[in-house]
């Protein structure tokens, strides 16, 4: 158990100050960013770095992103940076783009879980950038929740699953994106998205990069040790689906709480949550999951969107947390 200091909104330069100290000194400091809240120590404090596996439960072959104030910071992390990588940060940087790279030899090894990468991103996020550039180190950070729990988008959030865990949380309101950043890695020339985030596939073809090779899988091993864990599913049963059909809903689901979630679900007698686009229903996502479980709810249904844009990101996340069911493929079970 720690004791934890909450830097409430607005924050004042003491507070960023004594965060700042914190984080130098291996304490584990959960701030906001533009994606998800994210739960930081020192990257070159082994024992900081041991201790946020331990706050989050997080498997220790799960490796952590390095979070650097600007790119002046790119040597103290990596070594042998390619032309492309290098062209990465500068065309999406700051912002929520993690990169994977070959790790700096001062890193220590635990921070990547012993791979010889190291994934480094520079958030936009103005308490973020502004925590980093004092902190003066890099800052390891994985998502500011426990282990197999949604993404903190907000500071209830963090605070529900890090209060007394972690040595201070910051205030930073609600994250803009609401969804991981998008993890890259440089392939034979080719950027390769393992998780797909709020830099979309447009915008690297758009910036000149060929895209390819992605995939979380190379033969039957993920690439990114992240994907085989079991991703965040909520406590209720959660279905996709790509039309809503309120008379198929009623049968299968009366009797049960219900709520249904997307961009025109349905009103009836269950619970709506209503987004007025892709944005916004990728920003809300987790904090909705966080919602309608405190409210006892059993059943969501969620609405799928178009595979482009920030709705490849939004539907990757749904398909986790769904484990794929589909209201239109499900037998119908209960009406039989
Ligand atoms: O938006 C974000 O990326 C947030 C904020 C806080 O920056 N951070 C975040 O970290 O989502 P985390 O640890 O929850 O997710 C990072 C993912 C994990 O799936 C991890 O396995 C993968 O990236 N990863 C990290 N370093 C890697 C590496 N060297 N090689 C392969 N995969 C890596
Ligand atoms: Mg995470």
């Amino acid at each position: 158990m720690r004791n934890t200091y909450l830097f409430v909104s607005p924050l004042r330069d003491a507070d960023m100050r004594m965060a700042a100290q914190l984080l130098r000194e291996g304490k584990l400091v959960v701030f906001p960013t533009e994606t998800v809240y994210g739960l930081g120590t020192n990257a070159f404090s082994e024992e900081g770095v041991r201790s946020i596996f331990e706050a989050k439960k997080r498997p220790q072959d799960n490796p952590l992103i390095v979070h650097i104030a600007d790119v002046s910071f790119l040597p103290l992390v990596t070594k042998n940076l390619s032309e492309e990588e290098k062209r990465l940060f500068a065309c999406f940087s700051p912002g929520p783009l993690t990169v994977l790279c070959e790790r700096s030899d001062t890193i220590p090894s635990v921070v990547s879980a012993g791979l010889p990468t190291i994934g480094v991103r520079i958030p936009a996020h103005p308490v973020a950038h502004a925590l980093l550039a004092l902190a003066g180190v890099p800052v390891a950070a994985p998502s500011a929740n426990l282990s197999g729990r949604p993404s903190p988008t907000t500071f209830a959030m963090a605070r529900q699953d890090m209060e007394g865990r972690v040595d201070a949380i910051l205030d930073g309101g609600d994250c803009e994106h609401g969804l991981e950043s998008t993890v890259v890695m440089v392939r034979e020339g080719k950027v390769s998205i393992l998780r797909p985030g709020a830099i979309t596939e447009e915008m690297f073809r758009e910036k000149g990069f060929e895209v390819g090779g992605g995939g979380e899988k190379r033969g039957d091993r993920p690439i990114s040790p992240g994907m085989k864990y079991t991703h965040y599913k909520p406590h209720a049963e959660v279905y996709l689906t790509r039309k809503w059909d309120e008379k198929k809903l009623w049968s299968r689901f009366q009797g049960t709480r219900l709520a249904l979630v997307g961009l025109v679900p349905p009103s009836g007698p269950w619970e709506r949550v209503v987004f007025s686009d892709v944005t916004s229903y990728a920003r809300g996502l987790f904090a909705t999951f966080a919602r309608l479980e405190q409210m006892g709810i059993e059943v969501i249904v969620l609405e799928a969107v178009e595979e482009k844009g920030i709705g490849k990101a939004l539907m990757n996340r749904m398909r986790k947390a769904s484990g794929n069911q589909w209201v239109e493929e499900a037998h119908d079970t209960f009406s039989e």
